[in-house]
């Protein structure tokens, strides 16, 4: 069976490119998500790509999960300081989970140190620009078909 692969981006992401390129560099979000879905097929996943800045769709999108996912990559952007909605709807999922962010989070402002998605996350990377989304991938490919071939 193909493994299916979500990836969320959470609010203000879709201004990447534009938004503190500073911090965040100036990949946009559709260059990323074209270099996910160019790795996936190289990998043979699916792949499935979404965001939005609403925190009610992300969960809605994160219950969609549930039944239709193998493994998800979320970069929850603010929400991941902030969100219990997020988290509770992430600790429903029984697939793996990476959390993703651009920037180093523990090494900007102390509102950005604690997360509430990284207690429910299998493991997280941070501080890696765009190409972290593409570790990631990597990573939770070789982790699901590592425990599967177990
Ligand atoms: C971010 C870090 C968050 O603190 C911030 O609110 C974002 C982006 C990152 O990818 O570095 O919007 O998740």
């Amino acid at each position: 069976m193909t493994l299916s692969i979500d990836v969320i981006h959470g609010p203000n992401l879709n201004m990447l490119g534009r938004r503190e390129p500073e911090i965040y560099g100036t990949t946009t979000l559709k260059d990323i998500d074209q270099s996910l879905v160019h790795r996936a097929a190289a990998l043979g996943v699916e792949i499935t790509t979404f965001q939005s800045n609403s925190e009610g769709a992300l969960v809605d999108r994160i219950q969609h999960a549930f039944e239709n996912c193998h493994g998800l990559i979320i970069n929850p952007a603010a929400y991941t300081h902030t969100s219990v909605a997020l988290r509770d709807a992430l600790s429903m999922l029984s697939c793996p989970i990476l959390e993703v962010h651009l920037s180093n989070i523990h090494k900007r402002e102390a509102f950005r140190h604690h997360s509430h998605v990284s207690g429910v996350a299998q493991g997280i990377i941070a501080g890696f620009g765009a190409r972290g989304y593409l570790m990631a991938l990597d990573a939770l490919v070789e982790m699901i078909r590592e425990k599967r071939n177990r």
